[in-house]
Order: structure tokens, then C-alpha cells, then sequence
């Protein structure tokens, strides 16, 4: 007789801003199955104020907790919607685990934090779902850098004994995953992914990032600036190490535009920052990882200028998305947050060190409880 299913819902909004990204996942076997995804575009009020948010750093705490309600409000929407879609109903869910979205990481200062809204109790309340969420804070306690966390799916349902591989996450900002053959293994943010070049195509085209990077193709890259970018100082730090929109933003960008002599064309910008994204990646993966398999998941894996930057720079590895580990690339972040709702309620401490640097096994998350979520199938 098949095991009975565990179903769980993962929720993600990352840094990119691009919508909610949920995953019911059925959690009974070793590999976790995915049994239905969607995204859900956030509001563009909505979008535009949390930008506002991360941006400025100084916003009343009445705006903080309103965007956290409402964040709340739309995630529990992203959990109903999908469920609906495929006409599972919530008491068939054992758990939501849900990121939230962060708007102020600061693994680094004296008194490190991490700040994720989108309020747990109000996703239980409206779903009906024991939710699990504020996954990063425990990790940082525990002397980590709360981020990256998905490495802990990536090894549990990734690695290989006969391959050395790297699972390349490339959201707004991208991070690696290293599964050596040997058993060891190491993750970080390498930098940037797709939040440089969403922000300099918003600012000059009526979109929201290049589809497949095809106005970037057509640009040249501007070594001067690539030379720019490349001195900043996070990219030569060692692991762990973690990243977000507090360094890499528009202001950030324009400093180093500043700094060259000539301004670039527009469209050599992106091309530039494109080669950008490529370099980084290229460069701690051919550290890290020496020959293997490169897997590339997030948004990033659909931009097919970068995917052939990536192979170009990295002519010894063989580059190409989860899909062929059977996993789909859209869908892994959210699935993650699903398996670690499920670690987390079964009790169980993971370790996060070879990732964020937390010195003890941690068991990740608050848990806000609904009596009617059982999970009976
Ligand atoms: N066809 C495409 N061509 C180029 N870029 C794409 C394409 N589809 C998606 N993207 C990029 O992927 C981004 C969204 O990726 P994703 O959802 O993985 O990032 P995220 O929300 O920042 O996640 P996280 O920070 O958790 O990794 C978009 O903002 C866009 O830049
Ligand atoms: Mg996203």
C-alpha cells in the first residue's frame, strides 16, 4: 500500500518582487512531489510600497505593520487560490511554511537580523492552515547568517555520489549550492542574479526584466564598468556569506556608473550587468566546484543570453536547470519552505552550518497552530 500523503504548501516571495510563488508538495517519500504551483503578481500598490520599504529603511512602524498584514492577507490568498485550483481542501494540508518577504537583511552588524513580513497568524487565521513561518531569525540566533536556507533541500534531494554538482538559484539574488561528490558541501550568495538588470530595463523600458535576456544580447559589455561592478568588496569575501537589496540596488549601481569615465549606451549596461551575473556565478562555481553538473534554478534559469554566458565561461561543466534532476526549477524555493513547515513540525533540528554558519542544529521557524489542519487524507 503507497504511504498516506503529506501535503504541504510552501510560500515564497523573494527578492525579485515578482509574486508569490506557492507549492503544494506532497511530503511522504524522500523526494518531495509536486502536486500543483501557481504565482500570484502581488498588487502594484502593494509591490511599489514594499520597494518603498526596502529602499528607505526608515519607514514609520504603522507602515511596517500594515505591509505585514496585507502581505499576510495576499499569501494566505496565493495558499486558497491554489488550493481551490485543484480542489484539495485545506484540512488536507498538514502545514503552510512561509518565508515571507523579506525588506531588511543585516546578517553582519552587532545585533543581526532579519526581517520577513507577511504575517503568519493572519495566513492560519484565513486559511485554517497550522502555518510555519520566520525561518531566518532562528539560524542567526544560532550564529548563522539566516540565509541561504534552500541548500537544504537541494542537499537532501540533490546530491550525488558518482557527480559533483552545484545547484544555482538565480532570483534577485543568486546563491549556490555545492554537493561534491565526496560528500562535502558549502552555499552562499554569490552576488546579484536578476535585480540589476530588472532594475536598469525598468528604468529605461515599460517592463519588468529582459525576457530572456534578449535586449542585453544585443548590447556590447562595457569592461570599464564590469571592472567596477567587480571590485566590490562582498564578491572577494569567503563564505558564509549572504546578500540582498540593502547592497545591490539602483543607488548601488549608479555609484559605479559614476565612477567610469564614459557613460555607456543604455543597452550596454544590461549587457554589462548581464556579464555581471555570468562572472560571479562563473567564478565561484570554477573555485568551487571544479568539474561536475551546474543545475540552474529561479527565474534566472528562463534567460537563455545568460544560460549561454554561463556555459561559455564555464566550458568544463555541463550547465543546464533542476528539470534534469526531476525537479522543476519555477517551483524549488517554494518547495523548500514546504519541507522545512514538515522538518520543523516533525521536530526535527536541521544543520544549517555548511550554509549560513549557525554553530548548532536548529529547528527553523515559529509555528502558529490550527487545530482543524490535521493533514487526513
Ligand atoms: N523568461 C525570462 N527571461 C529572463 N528573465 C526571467 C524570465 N523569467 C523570469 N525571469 C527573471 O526571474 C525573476 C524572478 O525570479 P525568482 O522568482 O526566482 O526570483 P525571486 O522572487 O527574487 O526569488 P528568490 O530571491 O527567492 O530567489 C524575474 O524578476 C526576472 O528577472
Ligand atoms: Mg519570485
Amino acid at each position: 500500500m503507497p504511504a498516506a500523503k503529506r501535503l504541504f504548501i510552501g510560500l515564497m516571495s523573494g527578492t525579485s518582487l515578482d509574486g508569490i510563488d506557492c507549492a503544494i508538495v506532497d511530503l511522504s517519500c524522500d523526494s518531495p512531489a509536486l502536486v500543483a504551483a501557481d504565482c500570484f503578481a502581488l498588487p502594484d500598490d502593494l509591490r511599489r510600497d514594499i520597494l518603498t520599504l526596502c529602499a528607505n529603511k526608515q519607514a514609520p512602524l504603522a507602515e511596517v505593520g500594515r505591509l505585514d498584514i496585507e502581505l499576510g492577507r495576499c499569501f494566505a490568498k496565493a495558499a486558497s487560490n491554489t488550493l481551490a485550483s485543484v480542489g484539495i481542501t485545506a484540512d488536507k494540508i498538514e502545514a503552510i511554511g512561509s518565508h515571507g518577504q523579506t525588506v531588511f537583511h543585516q546578517p553582519n552588524s552587532a545585533a543581526p537580523f532579519s526581517l520577513q513580513l507577511g504575517d503568519p497568524n493572519t495566513i492560519a487565521e484565513r486559511t485554517g492552515i497550522t502555518t510555519v513561518a520566520d525561518f531566518r531569525r532562528r539560524d542567526m540566533a544560532a550564529g548563522g547568517q539566516g540565509a541561504p536556507l534552500a541548500p537544504l533541500l537541494h542537499q537532501h534531494c540533490c546530491a550525488s555520489a558518482s557527480e559533483n554538482r552545484a545547484i544555482v538559484n538565480i532570483g534577485g539574488i543568486a546563491n549556490i549550492t555545492l554537493l561534491l561528490a565526496n560528500g562535502a558541501k558549502m552555499a552562499f550568495d554569490t552576488g546579484p542574479g536578476n535585480v540589476l538588470m530588472d532594475y536598469w530595463i525598468a528604468q529605461h523600458k515599460d517592463v519588468r526584466f529582459d525576457a530572456n535576456g534578449e535586449w542585453a544580447e544585443k548590447g556590447l559589455v562595457n569592461e570599464a564598468l564590469l571592472n567596477e561592478l567587480l571590485n566590490e568588496p562582498y564578491l572577494a569575501q569567503s563564505a558564509p556569506k549572504s546578500t540582498g537589496r540593502e547592497l545591490f540596488n539602483g543607488t548601488w549601481l549608479h555609484e559605479r556608473l559614476d565612477a567610469i569615465a564614459q557613460k555607456p549606451h543604455p543597452q550596454d549596461v544590461q549587457a554589462t550587468l548581464l556579464e555581471f551575473t555570468a562572472a560571479t556565478l562563473a567564478g565561484a562555481l570554477n573555485t568551487g566546484l571544479g568539474q561536475g553538473g551546474v543545475y540552474l534554478c529561479g527565474g534566472g534559469a528562463h534567460n537563455k543570453a545568460l544560460l549561454n554566458r554561463l556555459r561559455a565561461l564555464m566550458p568544463q561543466n555541463t550547465v543546464t536547470t533542476t528539470t534534469e534532476l526531476g525537479i522543476d526549477p519555477d517551483w524549488l524555493e517554494a518547495m523548500a519552505f514546504a519541507w522545512m513547515a514538515q522538518q520543523t513540525l516533525d521536530g526535527i533540528a536541521v544543520t544549517t552550518a555548511p550554509f549560513t554558519g549557525a554553530k548548532t542544529p536548529v529547528l527553523l521557524g515559529g509555528i502558529y497552530p490550527c487545530p482543524t489542519s490535521t493533514g487526513m487524507n
